[in-house]
């Protein structure tokens, strides 16, 4: 069934990227995708079915499930390791520790039931980088679906609730993690070959939501993604070191950076996010911060991103490239929250910057943003950094309006993390800083008649740092409400 599926998934890859070496525009090349749902590709009756229900589960959400849930998956695979086997979760409530997936079995959590993680640290594996509710280590085969939901329980690691940001508790005791982003994960796979997701809601992480390391042929379909708008650490979808990872029609709504591709210890090459709705306090889709390896072949299409406090975002710190990336039919809105929230309200945000005096220069170029509509508090940011390394930038076909609805202050270019930090700058429709070539087509800037006069500016650059600006059809101008 996977090999069916991720065939698909490739000729995906192979269509999207297409238009990257191509030149634009064609309509031709961007076909309507409709990627099959992985249940249907394979025959039910080829797929073995292990209730946990049978192992002693209980599902009445008080008494931990841990071992009747262990031992189903444990036996699914023992007596069929190499047949598609589902570990089926009744409605019911399931409380348990950290599960660990075995090679060819999926959870198949069925609409009406939960599981949920417990919230004690004994609940977790002793290495707090297996803190995770369901986790899938060095297998392949294996994923989650049934219409159902995983339950971190979030809210119980508050320690202070706070409309700006909920303060956090810590389970840094032993001192294997540092202040306050010590607390589980929700669902990790890590090193893992051939990942179905789909179906499937993840509610409440104490931490990151759903995490992807160092995988191959990733898919995650029809997966909603709901955390604590108030809560920090609670990323929807991190993908880290991991080649042909497809995301499609997702529902994030959560505090922190909804889609994050990162790179820690290897590169990272074809990514696609389509058909997606998202919601959060920090950066819609952000690449980095971790950056040490490079990044190339990321396609993000037909997106819809709801007042969140970034839209679009590169956040290159630690000497990795990013190259061939495409933003394509995507509408943002982004204004203004909690200054401690990553993010000035920017509906694209470029930056690559070295963290610090240590790091290296990472590259960032060959990036497409086509069919882009935002209405947001802020300007675009595109800051490169001494050497050069922000190269082939692409803006065609946006709407860009900017207009201010809350009471925030803004007035600061954001270089966080590291870097220059926040720097006092007037605000801009677009602020450039060294770039090598940026290409503008078919832009529309709008701005409200604002009497504060705070908006004065569509183009502020740094001329001796940017060079090779094409500007066609490009317009500029008020407009009244
Ligand atoms: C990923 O999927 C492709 C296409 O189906 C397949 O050729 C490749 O072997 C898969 N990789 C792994 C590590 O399973
Ligand atoms: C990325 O996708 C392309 C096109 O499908 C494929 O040729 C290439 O092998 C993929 N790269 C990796 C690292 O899997
Ligand atoms: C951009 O939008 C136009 C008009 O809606 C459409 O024809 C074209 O295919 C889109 N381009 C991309 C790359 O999606
Ligand atoms: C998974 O592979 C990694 C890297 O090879 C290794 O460090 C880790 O111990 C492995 N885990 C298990 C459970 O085999
Ligand atoms: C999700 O699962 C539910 C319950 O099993 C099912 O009714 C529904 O059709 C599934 N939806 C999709 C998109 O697969
Ligand atoms: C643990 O984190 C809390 C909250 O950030 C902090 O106050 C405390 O000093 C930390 N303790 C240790 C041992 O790191
Ligand atoms: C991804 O592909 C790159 C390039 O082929 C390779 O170096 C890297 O090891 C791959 N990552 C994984 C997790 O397989
Ligand atoms: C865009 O995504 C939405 C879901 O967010 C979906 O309903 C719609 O069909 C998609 N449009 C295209 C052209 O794929
Ligand atoms: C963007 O907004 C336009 C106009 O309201 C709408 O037609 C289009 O479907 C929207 N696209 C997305 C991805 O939200
Ligand atoms: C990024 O590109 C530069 C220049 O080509 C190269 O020297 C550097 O090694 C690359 N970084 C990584 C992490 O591969
Ligand atoms: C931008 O606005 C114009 C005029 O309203 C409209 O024709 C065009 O489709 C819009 N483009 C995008 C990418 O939203
Ligand atoms: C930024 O401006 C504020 C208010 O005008 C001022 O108090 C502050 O010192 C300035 N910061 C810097 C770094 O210039």
């Amino acid at each position: 069934m996977a090999t069916e599926l991720q065939n698909q998934s490739l000729s995906i890859f192979f269509l999207l990227l297409l238009p990257l070496v191509q030149s634009y525009p064609s309509t031709s090349l961007y076909p309507t995708i409709q990627l099959s749902i992985v249940s249907t590709t394979t025959n039910p009756s080829l797929i073995i079915t292990f209730s946990v229900i049978d192992f002693g589960a209980t599902g009445d959400g008080i008494h931990y499930d841990t071992k009747a849930i262990q031992s189903a998956i444990n036996t699914c695979h023992t007596h069929h390791p190499t047949t598609p086997c589902h570990v089926t979760f009744p409605p019911g409530t399931y409380l348990t520790a950290t599960i660990h997936l075995k090679p060819n079995t999926i959870l198949n959590i069925q609409k009406g039931a939960t599981l949920l993680g417990g919230t004690k640290i004994e609940d977790y594996p002793e290495e707090d980088w297996r803190w995770y509710v369901v986790m899938a280590e060095n297998v392949s085969d294996v994923g989650i679906t049934g219409g159902g939901v995983v339950d971190g329980q979030g809210p119980k690691f508050v320690r202070r609730f706070d409309e700006r940001k909920n303060v956090m508790v810590s389970w840094n005791q032993t001192g294997a993690c540092l202040g306050d982003e010590c607390r589980p994960r929700l669902v990790g796979f890590l090193g893992c070959n051939n990942v179905n997701v789909w179906n499937v809601s993840l509610r409440d992480p104490a931490y990151w939501c759903l995490h992807i390391v160092r995988c191959e042929n990733t898919t995650i379909q029809d997966v909603s993604i709901f955390g604590d708008f108030n809560t920090p650490n609670n990323d929807g979808i991190d993908v880290e070191d991991s080649n042909n990872t497809v995301i499609t029609r997702c529902h994030i709504d959560t505090g922190d950076d909804a889609i994050c591709p990162k790179t820690y210890t290897g590169p990272l090459y074809n990514l696609t996010a389509t058909n997606c709705w998202i919601r959060t306090k920090s950066s819609a889709i952000k690449l980095g911060s971790a950056s040490w390896f490079d990044f190339k072949h990321l396609v993000f299409d037909n997106i819809t991103i709801v007042d969140s406090h970034r839209g679009l975002g590169f956040q290159i710190r630690d000497g990795g490239n990013a190259s061939d990336v495409t933003f394509s039919n995507i509408n943002i809105s982004t204004r203004y929250y909690d200054p401690s929230w990553w993010g000035r309200a920017e509906p694209i945000y470029v930056t690559n910057c070295p963290r610090d005096s240590t790091s290296k220069e990472g590259s960032i170029s060959n990036i497409l943003f086509i069919n882009i509509t935002s209405n947001s508090e802020n300007g675009v940011f595109l800051s490169g950094c001494n050497g050069g390394l922000l190269s082939k930038l692409r803006f065609v076909n946006m709407n860009l309006t900017y207009r201010r609805w809350t009471n925030y202050a803004g007035g600061l270019a954001d270089y966080r993390p590291g870097c220059q930090g926040l720097v006092n700058h007037s605000a801009a429709g677009i602020i450039m800083e060294h770039i090598e070539g940026f290409e503008v087509e078919n832009v529309n800037m709008r701005w409200s008649d604002d009497p504060t006069g705070r908006w004065n500016n569509p183009l502020d650059f740094r001329p001796s740092t940017v060079n090779n600006i094409s500007l066609l059809n490009f317009h500029s101008g008020l407009y009244r409400q």
